[in-house]
């Protein structure tokens, strides 16, 4: 840090500023969580420095000895997490690890059976304004209107009605368990590859605590820092009959150079997530979302499909009179942050939404529990119903400090910028 703060104090500061930001804060983006400081030394290496086009032992450069080391690491320790037969851990995002996929197998303009993005689905299953949406035929699927959670018997008539090449199973808004042997019979009655995205519940997978889709689906794909907690990036995983095809969609196909000290961050955090006290920690996620949804309940909140089962809840708001972007307003005042997000057959437009999503992960990742998700909720409850009144804020803005303060956070990396004041 000491470089840096001499060579450009403006980005210097601004990664102090957002250090303190996220360790006085609430982070309660589902979609976000805290990478050990073990996987951001590996992130911040001299790996970054290195060109390594191809894949162990077969590069298009020299001197890649050591980045076939952390590249075989990272791809032996995923195979054995997930149980898998091939894994490829080059692609840069999960976006790029779905694109990897369907360009592996899919012509453009093939049907791809989907899950809607109004209910929960990811903008890289086919919204008209990705990739996805523009190269291939979507067709989408989505919850039952009674229960809010997927509607099989659309996603079968859709299935035989459409003849779909892919059916893409996998949401970033979706509070239930994914029953992927469902989905596997119905790819198989209308002969379609199944692709499973499991960005969100990545590290409910590996720890056993979601079914895993590796036993059905013909490709799986994940980011790596969402509830798996490592640094930014994408994975794919499949049997080892699609291995040459993956391997050179991700390069050449649709990358050059592999990110290698991201490979490294990776290959670190999949280490760590092999241990006892990942799955525990995995189990906490989940403990501290059911805790937190009861806690919004039982002040009068609705949760879409009444509830959760894994690390994420979304909360319909329209009850309340409040819209999911002022929800997240007022409480982002109060130091909680969190995302406005459709909920299923949402009236609202996109950047209104009648919604919000609430996850777990990063603050189970700070050591916050139970009693703290009852907490949490009570200042979540305060806000809202409070409307966001001034006095109500600045209340809760003082006790979400005190909380942050008592479960801190990168203390070796905070006490690093300390050093150089
Ligand atoms: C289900 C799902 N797939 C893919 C992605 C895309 O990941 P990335 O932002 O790394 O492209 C996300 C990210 O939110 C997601 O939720």
């Amino acid at each position: 840090m000491r470089h840096l703060k001499e060579t450009d104090i403006e980005v210097y500061n601004a990664i102090r500023s957002e250090l303190e930001r996220q360790t006085t804060q609430l982070e309660m983006i589902a979609s976000e969580n805290f990478a050990s400081e073990a996987v951001m030394e590996a992130e911040g290496s001299v790996f970054m420095n290195k060109y390594a086009e191809g894949y162990p032992n077969k590069r298009y450069y020299g001197g890649c000895e050591y980045m076939d080391t952390v590249e075989q690491l990272a791809i032996d320790r995923l195979n054995i997490l997930f149980g898998s037969e091939y894994a490829n851990v080059q692609p840069h995002s999960g976006s790029q690890a779905n694109m990897a996929v369907y360009f592996s197998v899919l012509q453009p303009g093939d049907t791809i059976l989907s899950m809607n993005l109004a209910h929960g689905g990811h903008l890289s299953h086919g919204a008209r304004v990705n990739f996805s949406g523009r190269f291939y035929n979507i067709v989408h699927y989505g919850v039952n209107r009674d229960t809010e959670t997927i509607d099989f018997d659309e996603v079968r008539r859709l299935a035989l009605e459409h003849r779909p090449r892919m059916i893409v199973v996998g949401a970033s808004a979706y509070p239930r368990t994914i029953d992927f042997v469902s989905f596997r019979m119905i790819a198989d009655e209308v002969n379609a590859y199944m692709t499973t995205d499991i960005a969100h519940i990545a590290g409910l997978v590996a720890s056993g605590i979601h079914p895993s889709p590796v036993p059905f689906a013909d490709f799986v794909t994940s980011t790596t820092h969402k509830t798996m907690r490592g640094p930014r990036g994408g994975f794919i995983l499949s049997r080892q009959k699609y291995a040459k095809l993956i391997d050179s969609q991700v390069f050449p196909g649709i990358q050059g150079g592999p990110l290698m000290h991201v490979i490294a961050a990776k290959a670190v955090a999949f280490k760590e997530a092999m241990s006892d006290e990942f799955k525990f920690y995995q189990q906490r996620i989940v403990a501290n979302a059911r805790v937190l949804a009861q806690t919004l309940q039982n002040a009068g909140f609705r949760l879409v499909s009444g509830g959760t089962d894994n690390h994420l809840m979304l909360v319909d708001l329209s009850a309340k009179g409040l819209t999911g972007a002022e929800a997240e307003g007022m409480l982002e005042r109060a130091g909680i942050t969190v995302n406005k997000n459709a909920i299923p057959f949402d009236t609202q437009p996109p950047r209104v939404t009648s919604g919000i999503r609430i996850g777990t992960p990063a603050l189970t990742t700070r050591g916050l529990g139970e009693a703290e998700m009852r907490e949490v909720g009570g200042y979540i409850v305060e806000v809202l119903d409070s409307k966001g009144d001034e006095a109500v804020v600045r209340r809760v803005r003082h006790n979400v400090k005190g909380l942050c303060e008592r479960f801190p956070l990168y203390a070796d990396y905070a006490a690093l910028f300390a050093s150089l004041e």
